[in-house]
């Protein structure tokens, strides 16, 4: 069948049956607690358009229509051949998962399955399309809540079933890895280059790949807590609401962070990163101060406070410089990819942009619009996968809580 030529209209775009923790204390990442039967609402659906100028460009085949479904965001993009974002949608359930401190799996599924039809219309209606138009149909297939990625991933099955169009199950990893190459503004993606070097830093991790020809190799990770993970652990303490990485940061900039520093852990021969010292550390000082009378209003921190956070942000965002400037020296890179919700850090982009310009390396950071999940970096993912050659996945691909990655 001769594909039928397509002219953009317009949009663009934007973890079983235990809750997961969103930052409490270390014992508790999967919390057990009561799931009480929930009324499920829909959630704001946020969806972005381009500029009528894409209406008068033709778009590039294939067009492909993209689930993500892992956590707690219901998310669907539509992404041409050229990589070109026409349409990113995502609906949060934060409000839905709030009263419980954490992440409750079977809210999720529930919510994914009702938010869907909303998030879908979002992100295809503006264009004009239909979900017939998709030439590709890819989905999350992990690692996250199964139960959550079971929705996503089951739509994506069906849809590429009774469409008869190729379904690829995409690692949510390899959509954050390749994420720095989407443009904005319904522009169409850099061509990622043979070999570069990728930071990813999310809730759940922190590593630094080496990526050649599309094969990912794994140079360091972390050997205990995620840097997001400690953003959101240390927030929570503080009595902030979730997702308290974003909120840290924020009240980190108020704050001065070389009035008493915290520690870089070193390393020595193999490469590798570590945050449970760190977090451990800022506690520590936060409960000494609260033992001194401070008292702690999270809306309002008190100067103490606010020197804590931007010591804690400050030793985190050195960690992973520290990390870079090791592998460079002792194996020099050209150009480094940073993805991931840890790359909206405000100290984070500023550190790496300086980092990258003094040792000359071309520094993809990814747009803040992709940073947290997105259904964008799913759709990119899938089409690389096309570009190579692969033909996609059998449809018995499974939905998996965790998943090896280079
Ligand atoms: O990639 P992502 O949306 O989901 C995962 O795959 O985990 O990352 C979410 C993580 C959370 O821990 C959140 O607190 C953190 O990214 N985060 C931040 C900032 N924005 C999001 N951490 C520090 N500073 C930020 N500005
Ligand atoms: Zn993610």
């Amino acid at each position: 069948m001769r594909p039928r030529p397509l002219t953009a209209t317009r949009g663009r775009a934007s973890r079983e049956g235990e809750p997961v923790d969103i930052g409490a204390d270390d014992s508790s990442r999967h919390r057990c607690a009561p799931s009480p039967p929930q009324p499920v609402t829909m959630r704001a659906v946020t969806a972005h358009s381009v500029t009528a100028t894409l209406r008068a460009m033709s778009l590039e085949r294939p067009i492909v229509l993209a689930i993500e479904t892992s956590c707690d965001d219901t998310a669907c993009a539509i992404v041409d051949g050229a990589g070109r974002v026409l349409a990113s949608s995502v609906s949060s359930q934060l409000a839905a998962h709030r009263p419980y401190g954490g992440v409750v799996p079977e809210i999720a599924s529930r919510e994914h399955l009702a938010n869907w039809p909303a998030v879908a219309s979002a992100a295809l209606g503006p264009l004009g399309l239909a979900p017939a138009d998709a030439d590709l149909v890819a989905a999350t297939r992990g690692p996250g809540l199964v139960g959550a990625l079971l929705v996503g991933l089951s739509m994506g099955k069906a849809l590429a079933y009774g469409l008869g169009k190729p379904f690829y199950g995409v690692h949510h990893l390899e959509g954050h890895l390749w994420s720095p190459f989407l443009a904005t503004g319904g522009a169409p993606a850099a061509a990622p280059p043979g070999r570069f070097v990728a930071l990813v830093v999310s809730g759940g991790h922190t590593a630094i790949y080496d990526v050649v020809d599309g094969a990912v190799t794994t140079l360091a990770e972390t050997r205990d807590d995620a840097v997001g993970e400690v953003f959101d652990k240390l927030g929570k303490r503080l009595g902030l609401a979730y997702p308290q990485g974003p909120r840290v940061d924020e009240l980190a900039e108020r704050g001065d962070g070389a009035r008493e520093p915290l520690p870089v852990p070193r390393v020595e021969g193999e490469l590798f990163f570590s945050y449970s010292g760190l977090k451990s550390a800022a506690i520590r000082r936060l409960e000494a101060l609260e033992r001194a009378g401070l008292v702690v209003d999270p809306t309002d921190p008190p100067a103490p406070v606010l020197d804590l956070l931007a010591a804690f942000r400050a030793a985190a965002v050195a960690q992973l410089v520290s990390r870079l400037e090791r592998l460079h020296r002792s194996r020099p890179f050209a150009l480094l990819a940073v993805s991931g919700g840890v790359a909206a850090n405000r100290l984070l982009r500023r550190e790496i942009t300086a980092w990258a310009a003094d040792r000359g390396v071309d520094l993809r950071l990814v747009p803040l619009g992709y940073s947290g999940d997105n259904a964008a970096m799913i759709a990119f993912a899938a089409l690389l996968r096309h570009r190579r050659g692969e033909p996609g996945d059998a449809f018995t691909v499974e939905a998996e809580s965790r998943i090896p990655f280079g």
